[in-house]
């Protein structure tokens, strides 16, 4: 019998297998709304069977976005525009997700695919930051924020996660991973900050914990919240493992129901070891050492290497990015090669293996 294609029930929100939809930029959006690319994007990952469909980064406020053509949901006004990309997802019978994140200074980017460089001027904001580090040569340095920008973006994620919830999502993410900002609070090497906000290990989880708290006050009981974390920054002096452990543990206690185990992005020139599932056992020693479930992410590509992720416990789901980009319909695909069921849709029934 397949573990990974058995269910998993976090807080009161049922999944109907443990292949989840990785969080995915499209930088397609305007004015941070989502339109009928994401509601094909996301919605051809439901029909192809995932049990849950995360939505990518999107920005709590318009400065915290990586780019112009990021999701954002810093205004009432977004609400709808989920809604009906939510709706259809929750109809073929998978979990509607969404990451909340904020840039810092890895913000103010073109998107990908126009080089990726820093916005001109005329385009450009302001970043901010734990302190005025920049992210790479070239790029211009972000603002220290001080209690006033603290503030402002500990509400803005809590207003963001209110909205979340009144555009139908049961599950919310929020992303400390990947060198954005709360990363950059987390690692002792984009952290420098002299106030309480820095310094030893308590010091620099302070802001991203203090976030935790708030929105899971927001975020409604009987749903899930999820944190994703870079578990390493590999490199000498930087966030690791232990530490990622020591974190887990603090955001169990504020009432996180999954670590979404990822790595790397805080320096442009971290040496990482990319190959075959090469995160996992950042999600096995998180869940051994501290009894709260995880995902495991990362190069993650074949059935047979998924099903022992979770079968061989070490971790709870798996998390999927570039393998569910080539093939929407991997679930269904998996499913049959694990020979477990999966419903397919009615509408495509004709074309099941068999
Ligand atoms: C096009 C693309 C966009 C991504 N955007 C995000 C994102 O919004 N948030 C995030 O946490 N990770 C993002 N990632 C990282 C993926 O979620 C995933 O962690 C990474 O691609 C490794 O998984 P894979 O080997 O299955 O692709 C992105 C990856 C890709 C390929």
């Amino acid at each position: 019998m397949s573990q990974l294609f058995s269910p998993l029930t976090l807080r009161g929100v049922h999944f109907r297998h443990r292949v989840f939809v990785s969080p995915m930029c499209q930088y397609s959006a305007t004015g941070g709304y989502p339109d009928s690319w994401h509601l094909v994007h996301l919605g051809s990952r439901a029909v192809g069977g995932a049990a849950l469909v995360m939505f990518e980064a999107t920005a709590v406020s318009p400065e915290g976005r990586i780019s112009p053509g990021d999701l954002g949901l810093w205004d009432d006004a977004h609400i709808g525009a989920y809604r009906t990309i939510v709706d259809f997802i929750k109809a073929q019978g998978a979990v509607p997700g969404i990451q909340l994140a904020h840039a810092g200074r890895k913000g103010s980017m073109q998107t990908p695919w126009a080089g990726g460089h820093p916005l001109p001027p005329e385009l450009a904001w302001t970043t901010v930051a734990p302190d005025n580090t920049a992210f790479a040569p070239g790029i211009p340095p972000p603002k220290p924020m001080d209690d006033n920008d603290l503030r402002t973006v500990r509400t803005a994620f809590t207003s963001a996660a209110q909205r979340a919830q009144e555009a139908g999502f049961e599950v919310l993410e929020i992303h400390m991973a990947h060198g954005y900002l709360l990363h950059q609070f987390l690692s002792p090497r984009s952290n420098h900050r002299k106030d309480s906000y820095g310094g030893d290990f308590a010091g620099r989880a302070r802001f991203p914990l203090e976030i935790t708290e708030m929105v899971r006050v927001a975020w409604p009981e009987h749903l899930p919240l999820f944190v994703r974390i870079s578990a390493t920054d590999w490199v000498d002096g930087g966030w690791d493992l232990d530490q990622s452990v020591q974190l887990a543990r603090n955001l169990g206690d504020r009432g996180v129901d999954l670590i979404d185990c990822s790595s790397g992005g805080l320096l442009p020139d971290a040496p990482i070891p990319a190959g075959p599932g090469y995160q996992v056992p950042f999600a096995q020693t998180i869940r051994a050492r501290t009894g709260i479930p995880t995902g495991a992410i990362g190069l993650i590509t074949e059935p047979v290497q998924a099903e022992q992720i979770v079968a061989t416990g070490q971790a709870d789901a798996v998390f999927l990015a570039r393998a569910l980009l080539r093939d929407p319909y991997w679930p269904l695909r998996a499913a049959h090669t694990l020979r477990a069921e999966l419903p397919w849709p009615v509408q495509y029934e004709r074309a099941k293996f068999r």
